[in-house]
């Protein structure tokens, strides 16, 4: 089967490789040029090992190509799905201006084509905008009716960044919404050899559905860092009581790990968006506003722990080890070291930054601070460190590493550190959620 991915980010790419491995055709339509040349040469444009090691495999056998166009290799398939990004604007609302251009692309395709072709959106989107955006484009482009002369589906993605690949291959369900039964079945038919539970919804459930399990983990997430800023209060390690609280199957013990918040290209953008959609149909969106919230509050549990132990940053020069928005990606969206860096500089403080993936993209943002070549280079002279997010090299600091340290103060903002180890490493471990430091 021909299938054409239009977008080639870490969902795109993930699902092009995704159907490689299962036997077809793919092409992946982009309109960065530097994506394009970087699968075209078997990279992947992001760091996601696994993922490239794939994909250079089905780009030497010709399985997988890229393109600029959209437009000839949407023509040339059966299957097209749209994964551009949809961002968050600064109302919140999520801006569609990537997918209706896609979409216009494809309506184009489709007025061209004898062919019954299955336009699938994978993209993230609020309820009903498949069912009208989406549609109205591709039926005003091409004169044609969907559900009669083409199909249309809306298949949510579910991957979490560093484990795209396995996360596609073995997904925790997939989600065929479609607006006939001719469409579903035939994006079922093409996802049949992946074992998961198949769920079969219209478009708009299929699209809440996405929203509404990444509100659940945000949601879980802030739980997680309010309980634990209350223990903290307490001289309570919330680490043992949220390991008790999800040994509750009703609870689940996955993403109750407190810290400086969520960040990524996701959940910030999808509750907000979430929040938007609520409101404008004149509910209070009052637990997403909270989860947010707290989520912004977050990096100040850092500056807080850090003005404790210092009296104040002013002078004082911070290490901040960590800049991709979760340890193994080199993704800096929304990562939450933009509102410590930001937080620390306010209070006077002089910051050093290193990351093992993302420092090019971090600099774009914040070209002004100071950026080291190693965790060892960051530290040296540091009055304190904050560990920003959870790369595992960071967890093997020791001795030799915190001893260059003017003040070996270590705050683990992602408790991704054992507090033992640091204390024997001859620093002070100050934890988000670890009151026993404070005591
Ligand atoms: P991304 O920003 O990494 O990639 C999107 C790609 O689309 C970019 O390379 C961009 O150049 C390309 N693009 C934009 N407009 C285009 C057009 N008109 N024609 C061709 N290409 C175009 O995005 P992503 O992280 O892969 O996310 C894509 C969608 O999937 C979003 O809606 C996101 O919310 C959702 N999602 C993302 C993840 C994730 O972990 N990143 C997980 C699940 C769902
Ligand atoms: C998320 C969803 O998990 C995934 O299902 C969806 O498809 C895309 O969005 P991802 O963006 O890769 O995936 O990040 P995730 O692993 O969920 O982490 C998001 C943020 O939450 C990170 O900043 C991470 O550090 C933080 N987090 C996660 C916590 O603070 N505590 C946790 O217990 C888990």
């Amino acid at each position: 089967m021909r299938i054409c991915v239009i977008g080639a980010g870490y969902v795109g790419l993930a699902t092009a490789v995704m159907f490689a491995k299962l036997g077809h055709k793919v092409v992946c339509a982009d309109v960065d040029e530097r994506r394009v040349r970087d699968i075209q040469a078997g990279r992947s444009p992001f760091y996601e090992p696994p993922l490239e090691k794939e994909l250079g495999k089905f780009v030497r056998s010709g399985a997988l190509t890229a393109s600029t166009d959209s437009r000839a290799p949407a023509r040339d398939s059966k299957f097209i799905f749209i994964c551009v990004q949809t961002p968050s604007l600064s109302s919140g609302r999520i801006d569609l201006r990537p997918l209706k251009a896609a979409s216009r692309v494809v309506a184009k395709t489709l007025a061209s084509s004898k062919e019954y072709k299955v336009v699938v959106v994978k993209s993230t989107v609020v309820p009903s905008t498949t069912v009208s955006v989406v549609r109205q484009i591709l039926e005003g482009g091409s004169g044609k009716t969907a559900g009669e002369d083409f199909g249309l589906c809306m298949n949510p993605e579910f991957l979490q960044e560093g484990s795209a690949l396995r996360d596609s291959m073995k997904p925790s369900r997939v989600v065929v919404g479609a607006i006939d039964r001719r469409s579903g079945d035939a994006l079922m038919r093409l996802y049949a050899p992946i074992k998961a539970d198949k769920v079969r919804t219209d478009l708009s459930s299929a699209e809440m559905i996405k929203y509404a399990s990444n509100a659940f983990l945000a949601m879980k997430i802030s739980y997680a860092n309010e309980m634990a800023n209350m223990c903290a209060r307490l001289g309570i390690d919330s680490g043992p009581v949220l390991e008790a609280v999800g040994k509750d199957p009703r609870i689940g013990s996955m993403f109750l790990t407190p810290g400086l918040g969520f960040g990524g290209s996701c959940l910030p953008k999808d509750v907000k968006a979430l929040r938007h959609k609520t409101k404008a149909l004149g509910l209070p969106a009052k637990l997403m506003s909270g989860v947010l919230a707290v989520n912004d509050d977050q990096p100040f549990e850092a500056i807080e722990l850090l003005n404790t132990a210092l009296g104040s940053l002013r002078g004082r020069r911070v290490a901040v080890l960590g800049l991709s928005f979760k340890g193994g990606v080199s993704d800096v969206r929304d990562s939450r070291a933009i509102p410590l860096i930001a937080g620390l500089l306010a209070g006077g403080a002089e910051v050093v930054a290193f990351d093992p993936m993302s420092m090019s993209q971090f600099i774009e943002l914040m070209p002004a601070i100071q950026y080291a070549s190693s965790a060892k280079d960051a530290l040296n002279g540091a009055d304190a460190c904050v560990v920003q997010s959870d790369w595992p090299e960071f967890s093997r600091l020791g001795k030799k590493e915190f001893s260059r340290m003017r003040n070996a103060i270590v705050v683990d903002g992602r408790r991704c550190l054992d507090p033992a180890k640091v204390e024997r490493a001859g620093a002070r471990y100050l934890g988000v959620g670890y009151g026993v430091a404070s005591k």
